[in-house]
């Protein structure tokens, strides 16, 4: 069965007419109340005209509206894109309380109508910007923090975008993790008038785009001796810190450009990636005093060419 006849199959079953916005809106509570997920799969639009949209309009509570924006720490230097942006209140908020600029993209005209006029009534029309827009065809570049309230193939569909995106960009989502790709942080609030699902609460999903710090990096400098063998799952990294015939195991995390690892014996390193280096930025012990010198990307299988 393919995705579109699944969905519709599902929303039929819970007693709404295949295709229609209520079928449609079903689908999400289904997902929503954790009513087989992985039966009930919304249909993810391929880019092109005349695709149905399939994720309603549902709007995120003030409390979890003010929770994205405090969870992804926005301030007057971000630039927030809402992805599916509904009546624009993630947008408009950003900037009225957090001083933000932002972009909503929303596919129904009427909504980027009506979110145009808040902004304005708001006083933040001039830092803010609302697009009648496929959120999938959007250049996410620009933004230093995305919002979404989609669904859980939506999140799964924009991961390989937003993994590509520039590290230490952050992403919110309300209740839809992006599945293996752990969270950072996540917060519960209490909705008691939520709209959708079983549970009266939501969940909100924080992570920051990690870089890519997978390979062999070899020390220069005082760090000569030295090498760095890692792998990397996302934000999390492993790997081995050599030193001639010795090595030591590491464990660490990314935040954005940035790795910090567990204790070792030869104690912490905190590394950050700057071009084709990982520079030595802190960290605590012997390793961590040649603060300022970098490892660099091995040119071959080992660090004799670096
Ligand atoms: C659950 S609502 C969330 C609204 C708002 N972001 C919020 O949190 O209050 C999802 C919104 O995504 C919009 N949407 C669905 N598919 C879209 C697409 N492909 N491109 C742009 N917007 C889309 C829907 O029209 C709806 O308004």
């Amino acid at each position: 069965m393919n995705k579109r006849a699944d969905s519709i199959t599902t929303a039929s079953l819970l007693g709404h007419p295949a295709g229609s916005l209520t079928a449609v809106a079903a689908l999400f509570v289904a997902a929503v109340s954790g009513l087989g997920v992985g039966h009930a799969r919304a249909q993810v639009p391929a880019a092109q005209p005349g695709y149905v949209e399939e994720v309603p309009f549902i709007v995120s509570p003030d409390n979890v509206t003010l929770e994205m924006l405090r969870i992804a720490s926005v301030g007057p230097k971000d630039h927030v894109i809402d992805l599916g942006s509904g009546d624009g209140r993630i947008v408009t908020t950003a900037a009225k309380r957090f001083g933000a600029t932002g972009l909503g993209v929303e596919i129904d005209p009427a909504l980027v109508e009506k979110s145009r006029k808040i902004a304005a009534e708001a006083g933040v029309a001039n830092r803010t910007e609302f697009r009648i827009q496929d959120l999938f065809t959007t250049d996410l570049s620009k933004a230093t923090v995305i919002t979404m309230y989609l669904l859980p193939e939506f999140n799964m569909r924009l991961r390989p975008a937003i993994l590509a995106l520039k590290p230490g960009t952050r992403i919110v989502s309300h209740d839809w993790d992006m599945g293996d790709w752990k969270p950072d942080q996540t917060t519960v609030l209490s909705v008691p008038d939520k709209q959708v699902g079983r549970e009266k609460s939501s969940k909100v999903h924080f992570w920051t785009v990690p870089a890519q710090v997978a390979g062999l990096w070899c020390g220069a400098g005082p760090l000569g001796s030295y090498s760095l063998r890692l792998t990397q799952k996302y934000q999390e990294v492993t790997g081995t810190l050599q030193r001639r015939e010795r090595q030591w195991p590491i464990t660490g995390r990314m935040q954005g450009p940035t790795l910090a690892t567990d204790e070792t014996p030869v104690g912490s390193l905190v590394l950050e990636r700057d071009g084709q280096a990982l520079r030595l930025s802190g960290g605590k012990g012997t390793v961590a005093l040649a603060k300022g010198t970098s490892f660099t990307a091995a040119k071959g299988s080992d660090c004799s060419k670096a």
